[in-house]
């Protein structure tokens, strides 16, 4: 697949795909069909949604490794800034709806209730990924760097499988399967760099007797 069938074709598929929980949410809405507590269903779905984007956006490397399909890394940037747009949809139906704009309601739910400290650090991990996620940042902090601050994803990944196991309480098993996944994805890039530092390590020169 060439790069301009990726950007005129498959690109804008994707953007399309990826705002359908956001269109679900306004169709919804527009007819009030968002159950007893809409407020619950808004925010439950725009979390979820956030978790989904998350975990695609760390899959999308160790699938290009795994299918050898490179264009795949292509579309990380647009996956992550949906998982912050989705983060950020959750986050002020929390603060608008819920704490009603209120700082010091949200900051002792950040102090006290252990899920919400685990949202919050997960959210606030999200903003410089999405912050530095142009060219002219990687640029600016040269790729050693930016590659090192983006390895923050994984924080913010185990950061929201905690919020969600925290916040089901009594079946896990969703919050677990999510958990499975980051796992693997995360044993996957460090059994990737350990074969990578195997493989340029110098060959021991063998001398002959
Ligand atoms: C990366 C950031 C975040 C992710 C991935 C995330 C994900 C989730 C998920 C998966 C759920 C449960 C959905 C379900 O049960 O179907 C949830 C619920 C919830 N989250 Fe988050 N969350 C994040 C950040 C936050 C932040 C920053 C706050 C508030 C400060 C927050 C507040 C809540 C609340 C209050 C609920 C429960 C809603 C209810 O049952 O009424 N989350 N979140």
């Amino acid at each position: 697949m060439s790069p301009t069938h990726v950007r005129r074709i498959v690109k804008p598929i994707v953007f399309v795909l990826a705002l359908e929980p956001f269109l679900w949410l306004v169709y919804n809405a527009f007819f009030g069909d968002l159950g007893v507590n809409p407020v619950e269903t808004i925010t439950n779905h725009t979390g979820i949604w956030t978790l989904r984007f998350i975990v695609i956006t760390i899959a999308l490397t160790p699938l290009r490794w795994v299918s050898g399909f490179n264009p795949l890394t292509r579309f990380r940037r647009m996956i992550g800034l949906f998982a912050s747009f989705y983060g950020t949809l959750h986050f002020m139906t929390y603060f608008v709806l819920d704490q009603s704009l209120q700082f010091t309601g949200l900051w002792d739910d950040v102090v006290k209730r252990p899920y919400i400290t685990a949202g919050f650090t997960a959210f606030v991990l999200m903003i410089p990924l999405a912050v530095t996620s142009t060219q002219g940042w990687i640029r600016r902090l040269g790729g050693r760097r930016w590659n090192l601050l983006h390895r923050l994803v994984y924080i913010t990944a185990l950061a929201a499988v905690l919020h969600y196991f925290w916040k089901v309480k009594l079946d896990t098993t969703d919050p677990l399967f999510y958990a499975g996944i980051v796992g693997v994805l995360l044993a996957a890039r460090v059994v990737h760099r350990v074969r990578r530092a195997a493989a340029s390590a110098p060959v021991p020169v063998r001398r002959e007797a």
